[in-house]
C-alpha cells in the first residue's frame, strides 16, 4: 500500500522537556502529545518543580522518563528508585559508574515491586573525552569504557542504556535484541546540529536499532512544535515499516 504506514512511531519518540517551569512545558506538550509517547524530565525542571512536572504525563497521556542520572550508595539509589516507581515513572536513568552493587540493588527493587519501570544505564557522558577519562584514572578509551560499563550493567540486571545514535548498532549487536537502547542527538535531515557533535536522523537511528529517540530542540524551538513532532513520528513509523 504505497506510502501508507500502519505502525505508530509515537511510543518510540521522547520529547526532552528542557524548560525550567511546568507551565511553559505544558503549552508545548499539549501541541506535541498526539505524536510523542514519552516526556523526558531532567534535572533543570525536576529541581524546580519536583513531582508536579511528572503529572504532565498523566495529564497528556504520555509516559515519563525521569532523567536524574542517579549515582549514590546502593541503598540510597534503591530508595529513590522506589519513590520514582510510586510516581509512575516509566524510565529512570542511573549512572553505570555507580558500580555493580548499586545497579543490582536498583534492578532487584524494580523486580521485587513488579514495577513497570525500565532502568536506563548511562555509560560515559558524551561531554567526556579520552583525556578526561585519563585524568579520572581510567585507561580505556570512551568507547571501550562505555562498552565495559554496559556489559557490567547488563550482567547485574539492568537492560536499558542511553547511548549515542552512532553507537547504537554496536551496542545492539553486543547487548542483544532485548536491550532497550535510548538515543539522544537526533536531528531530522537539514536541521542545525546545535551543540551535538554527532547527529543521526530519526530514520537512521531506528534502522540502527534504537528503541527510543530523545528529541529536544528540533521540537521545542520549532515554529510549529506539533508539526515538527508529527514529522518525526512519521519518519519513525516509516523506518519501523522497513
Ligand atoms: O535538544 P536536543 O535534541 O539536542 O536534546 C537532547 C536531550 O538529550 C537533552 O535533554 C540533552 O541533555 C540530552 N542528552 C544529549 N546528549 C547526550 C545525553 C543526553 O543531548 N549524550
Amino acid at each position: 500500500m504505497g506510502g501508507l504506514t500502519t505502525k505508530s512511531g509515537r511510543k518510540h519518540l521522547a520529547f526532552a522537556l528542557d524548560y525550567s517551569e511546568v507551565n511553559a512545558a505544558s503549552i508545548a506538550v499539549e501541541q506535541v502529545a498526539p505524536y510523542v509517547g514519552v516526556l523526558k524530565i531532567g534535572l533543570e525542571m525536576f529541581v524546580r518543580e519536583g513531582p508536579a512536572a511528572i503529572r504532565l504525563g498523566a495529564d497528556f497521556g504520555c509516559d515519563i522518563f525521569l532523567d536524574l542520572k542517579l549515582h549514590d550508595i546502593p541503598e540510597t539509589v534503591e530508595r529513590a528508585v522506589a519513590n520514582a516507581y510510586q510516581l509512575r515513572v516509566r524510565y529512570l536513568t542511573v549512572h553505570a559508574s555507580g558500580g555493580p552493587r548499586m545497579l543490582a540493588q536498583a534492578a532487584e527493587r524494580v523486580a521485587k515491586e513488579g514495577a513497570e519501570l525500565t532502568l536506563l544505564a548511562v555509560t560515559v557522558l558524551t561531554s567526556l573525552d579520552g583525556s578526561d577519562l585519563e585524568a579520572m584514572g581510567i585507561r580505556n578509551s570512551p568507547g571501550e569504557q562505555a562498552l565495559a560499563l554496559a556489559r557490567m550493567a547488563q550482567c547485574v540486571g539492568v537492560n536499558g542504556f542511553v547511548c549515542a545514535a552512532s553507537e547504537v548498532s554496536r551496542l545492539r549487536a553486543e547487548l542483544g535484541p532485548s536491550a532497550v537502547l535510548v538515543t539522544p542527538g537526533i536531528r531530522p535531515a537539514g536541521l542545525a546540529a546545535n551543540d551535538q557533535k554527532r547527529v543521526e536522523t530519526p530514520d537512521s537511528a531506528i534502522r540502527a536499532g534504537s528503541s527510543l529517540l530523545v528529541v529536544g530542540r528540533p521540537i521545542r524551538d520549532a515554529v510549529d512544535p506539533g508539526a515538527a513532532a508529527e514529522k518525526i513520528e512519521r519518519e519513525i513509523a516509516q523506518a519501523l515499516e522497513g
